[in-house]
């Protein structure tokens, strides 16, 4: 692929370099839980290889828990995207989540990790829990460099964050870790609007589950990263198993040709839905990258656009918001996003429901992710939505805490 390639074209181009000498189209999927060995030397070999954090040797590929050639590809192809020197795929966002964290934990015996709020309600509960044997100290972008301390392994950060876009600047995030490295989340912006990679983060982790694969038939995650790091997280993944099914790969990568067109568009219909919001006499607030200013100028530079999720908080809390949520009609009420199609949900209740109540977002925020209708449809049905406001919502039924 020639190297000044533009980003469109590298998403349509990118992982696909070698199926002209291949003598194929389209993408080759190879569904193989094992593979014939050539001999038994060789097959060990690549086995240590593999199990290891290295690459596949002429023994070959083994088993697919170690490798599998349609998941490579396809991590060639987001590496390429994020600019990265390599990329390991895996079952989930959060299976990407625990590698990331163990592979860390792993290499330097440190247990400490610093984390952002807010983030992924599903990460939150992973660190607070303690599942993987570390303590967390979160705390906000501000007092990064005074809570790293000796024995902390990774900062993790999330920008645009779930799920009140809130944005963090990458590179002083960076600069306050010190020697630690930054993991991004960059599942809401994805590769199209930002690389932090570009600003110096460690690691750029997706939930390919949402805009990566775009369609909502697919879950899995990706971390593009040095290759360094990327056999240290393959060496988590051999062990632990957190492997991306190939079918999966395969239509993730299938994805990411469309990926660019697609957030632009998402985005467009975003920014119409933002305006249309910001004059709706029940919403208190709309939430999105810039609207109420950008006093560090992140937007244009650290993020090429500003995203198609918005997060609403409506006047009358949960009661408003589940209402809404249960009116609409062409916003589907389900948790996940960044697909062809509009989802609604509610995150106190749902996506950061185990988030400490302290840092839980309002019970009065829903969060849109748009899709690729019509901006005017989504309009009417919000509207539609909105309109059964003055009914009461069943706060009888509301989750404790929320
Ligand atoms: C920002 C973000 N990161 C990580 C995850 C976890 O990904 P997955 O659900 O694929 O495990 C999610 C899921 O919603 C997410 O929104």
């Amino acid at each position: 692929m020639r190297p000044t390639l533009r980003p469109d074209s590298v998403a349509v181009h990118s992982g696909r370099e070698d199926l002209t000498g291949l003598g194929v189209h389209a993408l080759p999927l190879d569904l193989s839980s094992t593979n014939p060995l050539p001999d038994l030397e060789t097959g060990g070999d690549s086995y240590e290889s593999m199990a290891t954090g290295g690459h596949p040797t002429e023994g070959g590929h083994v088993y697919a828990r170690l490798w599998n050639p349609t998941v490579a590809r396809f991590e060639t192809a987001l590496a390429t995207l994020e600019h990265a020197e390599s990329a390991v795929a895996f079952a989930s966002g959060m299976a990407a989540m625990t590698a990331a964290v163990l592979s860390r934990t792993m290499s330097t015996g440190k247990r400490h990790v610093v984390a952002v709020r807010p983030m992924y309600g599903g990460t939150d509960h992973l660190l607070s829990t303690g599942l993987l044997g570390t303590e967390v100290s979160w705390c906000t972008e501000d007092e990064i460099a005074a809570t790293v301390r000796p024995d902390t392994a990774l900062v993790l950060v999330e920008t645009p964050a779930n799920p009140t876009l809130e944005l963090l600047d990458i590179r002083a995030a960076v600069e306050a870790a010190g020697d630690v490295p930054v993991l991004v989340d960059n599942t809401f912006a994805t590769p199209v609007l930002q690389n932090p990679l570009d600003l110096g983060a460690a690691m750029a982790l997706h939930s390919a589950t949402k805009y990566l694969g775009g369609h909502g038939d697919v879950v899995g995650g990706v971390i593009a990263c040095s290759e360094e790091t990327a056999s240290a997280l393959r060496q988590v993944r051999a062990v632990t198993g957190g492997i991306l099914h190939p079918l999966g790969a395969y239509l993730l990568h299938r994805g990411l040709a469309t990926l660019p067109l697609r957030v632009r568009a998402q985005q467009e219909g975003a920014r119409q839905l933002v305006a249309w919001l910001q004059e709706q006499d029940e919403v208190a607030h709309v939430h999105y990258p810039g609207l109420h200013g950008d006093p560090r100028g992140l937007i244009g530079t650290q993020m090429r656009g500003t995203g198609a999720m918005i997060a609403i908080t409506l006047r009358d809390g949960y009661a408003a918001a589940a209402r809404l949520t249960s009116s609409v009609d062409l916003f589907t009420h389900a948790v996940s996003l960044g697909g062809v199609d509009s989802l609604i949900q509610h995150p106190a209740a749902l996506t950061h429901r185990p988030v400490a109540a302290h840092a839980r977002p309002d019970a009065g925020v829903v969060r849109l992710s748009v899709g690729l209708e019509d901006p005017l449809d989504l309009i009417d049905d919000l509207a539609a939505g909105l309109a059964q406001y003055g009914a009461t919502g069943d706060a009888s039924r509301r989750p404790v805490g929320v």
